[in-house]
């Protein structure tokens, strides 16, 4: 695909390469100021998931190697982020060190950069990180600096304990019952200004678990991604109850602004394979970023194959950037379709159930009356033209997830 398009691009005049080139790099060039930060949902990895509060700069190292070697990296996997835990102390001037886990934080930030990836840190706007660590109260300004003088591309900034700050401008103002929000914003904005100001091109990605609906906010305070519910943990249950109520928030995602339905959990072993299947094909039918959260060097083929599933990506990264929303629900049966360019749609078919069942939609309800060509995403498979009703057979906990188009 990228071969055609150079090829493509031999016939056109330099000049327009040069802005068609800006253009495909436009995600990478500015922070988020609404369309430009990330202009298809992020994709990377995260720490957090698997190895929470014991990261170290060789898992970090590790993770950032196996990207390559599994080739998630040209699948479009780029960002390796740190989440919490990195941190030590700060000196006399106040700025921030990172801890003996964390040798040198430029240092791994260049290694992960030869790698042609990106760098992604962690913070709060709290004096403390969720984990107790030092969070950014008071230092908004020089940890910025610090991170563009790291290197850092991403930042995801937690709320964690910025609620104290909150219950304290709360009692101060029992009248007010925005004061608490107001504060939080401010303090979101606060990081955002000062991220933007470095001049070094940042991702934002809010994390306050979707506390008074940052998906309204989140673009104002310079963000490109905003949590929108607690956190995931590596079960079927707690996955599909994220997965399955992000109803309603379709309108306030598109190219620059996501919705993030938390870290995925492929590969950490708590779901079966349909399950894991259903995780990959609500979070890409959700346009959501796609940040692994796995430990990618020891990985099975079949969680490679379902992280890197061509299709599943190419959903997501889909550049209308329109969020999917859902069809119908009856019983254990969920339909999901997302809008995707070329006038095709994605159908998601999950069953919810504990057994196997047939799932159906009729293509006539997705703008298809006349019929239309059908591709099974995990099978890998044209299934040729249909009309009419479509049925899947369905597995416990699976999905049958379709592109259906001309
Ligand atoms: C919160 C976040 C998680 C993770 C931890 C780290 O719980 O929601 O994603 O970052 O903090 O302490």
């Amino acid at each position: 695909m990228r071969m055609l398009t150079f090829r493509l691009l031999e016939n056109v005049p330099k000049a327009l390469r040069i802005g068609a080139a800006l253009l495909v790099a436009a995600p990478c060039l500015a922070r988020a100021d609404g369309l430009s930060a990330a202009l298809t949902p992020p994709m990377g990895w995260n720490s957090w998931n698997h190895f929470a509060g014991r990261v170290t700069d060789a898992d970090i190292r590790s993770a950032a190697e196996a990207l390559v070697r599994t080739g998630m990296r040209d699948a479009g996997y780029v960002y390796v982020n740190v989440d919490d835990t990195w941190q030590g102390k700060r000196d006399a001037q106040g700025v921030l060190h990172s801890n003996e886990r964390f040798p040198d934080m430029k240092a791994l930030a260049d290694f992960i950069h030869s790698k042609g990836l990106k760098f992604g840190i962690y913070s709060s706007p709290g004096a403390k990180t969720c984990a107790g660590y030092e969070g950014s109260l008071g230092h908004e300004t020089q940890d910025a600096q610090l991170y563009a003088s790291w290197g850092v591309d991403f930042l995801k900034y937690d709320l964690c304990s910025f609620r104290k700050e909150m219950q304290k401008a709360s009692a101060a103002h029992p009248g007010d019952p925005d004061a608490a929000k107001n504060l939080m914003i401010a303090a979101y904005k606060k990081m955002g200004d000062a991220l933007q100001a470095t001049g070094r091109p940042m991702i934002y990605s809010l994390c306050q678990y979707g506390v008074d609906e940052p998906w309204k906010w989140g673009p104002s305070v310079g963000a490109a991604m905003w949590r929108t519910t607690g956190d995931i943990h590596d079960s079927y249950g707690r996955m599909t109850d994220i997965g399955f109520s992000q109803e309603g928030l379709e309108k306030f995602a598109g190219p620059g602004q996501w919705n993030d339905p938390d870290m995925l959990e492929i590969g950490n072993g708590g779901m079966s394979a349909d399950e894991y299947r259903t995780h990959m094909s609500l979070w890409v039918i959700l346009a959501a970023p796609l940040l692994a959260g796995n430990d990618l060097s020891r990985m099975s083929d079949g969680d490679q194959h379902i992280l890197m599933n061509v299709d599943a990506i190419a959903i997501d990264q889909d550049s209308l950037g329109r969020q999917g929303s859902r069809l119908h629900q009856s019983g254990d049966q969920d339909v999901w379709t997302r809008p995707l360019s070329r006038g095709r749609v994605a159908v998601g078919l999950f069953n919810r159930g504990g057994s196997p069942r047939e799932v159906s939609f009729d293509l006539g309800e997705i703008g298809f009356a006349k019929g239309a060509a059908v591709r099974d995403v995990w099978k890998q498979k044209d299934l040729g033209s249909h009309s009419g009703v479509f049925t899947g057979t369905v597995p416990k906990h699976g999905v049958t997830l379709l592109i259906v188009g001309p």
